[in-house]
């Protein structure tokens, strides 16, 4: 109504926040704090006492799990043969490692301290020393008072899927927020202590909810949200990421939907973040990062009318494996072609490889080429579907006569839920795996093809990639509630596609890790190369990604660090890569100050 009071508001406000932050009190001295944070075995590490008035004030929900693999080792307590069957058939799910206190994705991120293998080590120092099962707020915080007090290491895992290995590590306390599975609606939202109603419907969800029970629970009233394309995906992680959808093509990013977060300070204190409160916060929480300025215990975010889907598995394949050349210029090709795909409402999923073996229809074992996509248009028709391959598939044959298949399997789908029940994420879990990517916008997809298509096959080094079309006009035009929109990396809002890879590395094997990382290194340089001024999604990014600060959060870091300093003076919450981690590093398994 008055967009001139808003804007004077909003200056206002930013202003004051800048100088209330440069005007933080330092405490860097303050604490002449031990050189490293306490670990067992030490004399700054709580004694058992400490720790049973811990799990007393938390009504007995302390936890001291042994490691999820030791069950297959005879020398541990916990050994059992008929478990240990159990859980190996397990340890490839997600859903294991989300209902286990500890246990995480990606092995490497517990040092691959315990493999669930007979003859492997099992120390179990990769993981936490005792775990909060959190159920309540109060838990979070008397976990978040504990911790800075006894200047002990402090990490929140919720389903522990992080690329990165942000929820986990060795001689810590954890916050378990799994339990925190709360999940409620709303017609219309008034944020607390905001004059205004936000008329639009919403859903508050406890930190523990996963995608598939919030999409589960918004069906029933023919909605969904902007969310995830794993299962068992968490808020606490996703947004503050940054979080892409299908759905984001139309609506934004999921960190443009929050209206609301609850959120432990790492200074113990329950705060609402929202556009009229803690407003820093909500801006830093909303693409600044997990277990940095706070616990997220609940968030309130935006929902919308379910869409119908309609939905395509397509491909273009040939059997000429050997012709690279032309391989990759197809593939840069299609490629080419997302962003103006993406302008007519596609979103989807690709994939693409010189070679993948797979089987015929009469059952021998045939290499394939190409690319394959998982694509969807809301609330469209097969027809118009159609009308968006017709003239990509006519490229290829006129370019490439005769070289490539068309494969084309379009089905129908009467709501997102229904969709998502067929196409989550089923890759497997369990193993060490390493991640890289990086955000591509137009320039980069349509100016040269020729450099694009060698930056492909680079990036493809002759196994499979994925290029995911779950950005577009909605991230570009989103307006993030707040008067200064929110954190999120503002590469995001030209990017349309986030390319992605992982290579997995053999178990107990310190230089295949190291040979993986290296090769993920080396192909996401490529596209490093290829979209110099773009940046990285951090949630599916590589954990040694050179200059991340940048990477993560461009333009956004100067100010994310000074909020960093002012809501953690002592960093009670310390991951790496994260913002305001500069002032520590991981000795082994100790965390000691930089000197
Ligand atoms: C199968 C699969 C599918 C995926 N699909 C998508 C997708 O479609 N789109 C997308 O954007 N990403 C996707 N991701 C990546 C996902 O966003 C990240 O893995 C994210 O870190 C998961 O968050 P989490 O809370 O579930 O995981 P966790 O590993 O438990 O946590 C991740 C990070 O967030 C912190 N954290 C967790 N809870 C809280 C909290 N309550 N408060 C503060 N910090 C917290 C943790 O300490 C850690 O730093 C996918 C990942 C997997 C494994
Ligand atoms: C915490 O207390 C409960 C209930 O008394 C007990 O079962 C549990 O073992 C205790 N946890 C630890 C780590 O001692
Ligand atoms: C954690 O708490 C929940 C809720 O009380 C309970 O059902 C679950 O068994 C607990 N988990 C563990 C590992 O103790
Ligand atoms: C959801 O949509 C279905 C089909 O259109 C309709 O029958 C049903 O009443 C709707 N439910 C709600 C809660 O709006
Ligand atoms: C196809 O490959 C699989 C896995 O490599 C192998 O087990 C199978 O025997 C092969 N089938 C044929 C028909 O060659
Ligand atoms: C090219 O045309 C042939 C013959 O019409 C067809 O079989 C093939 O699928 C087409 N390829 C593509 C990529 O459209
Ligand atoms: C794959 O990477 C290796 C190691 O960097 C390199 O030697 C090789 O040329 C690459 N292969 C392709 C097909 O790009
Ligand atoms: C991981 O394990 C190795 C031994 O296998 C050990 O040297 C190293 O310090 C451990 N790292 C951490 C972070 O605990």
């Amino acid at each position: 109504m008055y967009p001139w009071h808003s804007r004077l508001v909003c200056a206002l406000q930013l202003a004051s926040s800048v100088l209330a932050a440069s005007f933080a009190p330092r405490h860097d001295n303050s604490h002449p704090a031990t050189h490293c944070k306490a670990v067992p075995g030490t004399a700054g590490w709580p004694s058992p006492r400490d720790w049973t008035a811990l799990n007393e004030s938390l009504a007995g929900r302390l936890l001291q799990p042994p490691p999820p693999g030791a069950v297959c080792h005879p020398g541990k307590k916990s050994y059992n043969a008929a478990e240990c069957q159990a859980v190996r058939a397990a340890w490839s799910s997600y859903e294991f490692h989300a209902n286990n206190p500890i246990s995480v994705d990606w092995d490497q991120w517990a040092n691959e301290s315990c493999l669930p293998q007979e003859g492997a080590p099992c120390s179990g120092e990769g993981y936490p020393v005792f775990v909060i099962n959190a159920t309540e707020v109060r838990h979070v915080q008397l976990g978040v008072q504990f911790a800075r007090k006894h200047n002990i290491r402090l990490v929140i895992k919720s389903s522990g899927h992080d690329f990165l290995g942000r929820s986990n590590a060795p001689n810590s306390l954890s916050i378990w927020t799994h339990n925190m599975k709360w999940i409620e609606t709303h017609d219309s939202f008034r944020p607390s202590r905001c004059k205004v109603t936000i008329d639009h419907t919403a859903v508050t969800v406890g930190a523990g909810a996963h995608m598939w029970d919030i999409y589960s629970a918004l069906d029933a009233l023919n909605q969904t949200i902007v969310g995830g394309g794993g299962k068992t995906v968490s808020v606490g992680g996703y947004l503050t990421g940054a979080g892409h959808s299908l759905l984001s093509a139309r609506y934004g990013l999921a960190a443009d939907q929050v209206l609301e977060m609850e959120v432990v300070t790492p200074t113990g204190e329950i705060v609402t973040a929202n556009e009229c409160q803690n407003t820093d916060l909500f801006w830093a929480m909303r693409g600044g990062g997990g277990s940095t300025f706070g616990v997220i215990t609940s968030v309130t975010m935006k929902t919308f009318p379910t869409p119908e889907i309609e939905h395509v598995l397509m491909g273009v394949v040939t059997l000429d494996v050997a012709n690279t050349r032309a391989i990759f210029d197809m593939i840069a090709y299609v490629l080419s072609q997302f962003p103006s795909l993406g302008d007519q409402g596609l979103s989807g999923y690709a994939y693409f490889s010189p070679a993948i073996a797979t089987s015929s229809p009469d059952g021998s074992n045939v290499t394939v080429a190409g690319l394959f996509m998982v694509g969807i248009l809301q609330n469209s028709t097969p027809e118009a579907m159609r009308a968006l391959w017709d003239p990509v598939f006519a490229h290829v044959n006129a370019t490439w006569p005769g070289m490539f298949q068309a494969l084309y399997q379009p089905r129908s789908y009467p709501s997102f839920l229904a969709y998502f029940a067929e196409i989550y994420d089923r890759s497997p879990a369990g193993r060490s795996q390493y991640v890289g990517s990086r955000l591509l916008d137009r320039a980069a997809l349509t100016d040269d093809l020729a450099k694009s298509a060698a930056a492909w096959e680079r990036f493809s080094n002759a196994s499979v990639a994925s290029a995911f079309l779950v950005s577009g006009k909605g991230v570009f035009d989103a307006k993030p509630r707040g008067c200064d929109g929110n954190a999120v990396l503002p590469a995001w809002r030209k990017a349309y596609v986030h390319a992605t890879l992982g290579v997995v590395a053999p178990p107990l094997n310190p230089a295949g890790r190291a040979a993986a990382r290296k090769q993920v290194q080396e192909r996401v340089a490529a596209l490093r190369e290829l979209a110099p001024g773009m940046g990285a999604y951090m949630n599916e990014a590589a954990f040694d990604e050179p200059n991340y600060r940048h990477e993560f959060w461009g333009s956004n870091y100067e100010r994310l660090l000074r909020i960093k300093r002012a809501i953690d003076p002592d960093d009670v919450l310390w991951c790496t890569p994260c913002v305001g981690n500069e002032r520590w590093e991981q000795v082994g398994g100790r965390l000691c100050r930089v000197d």
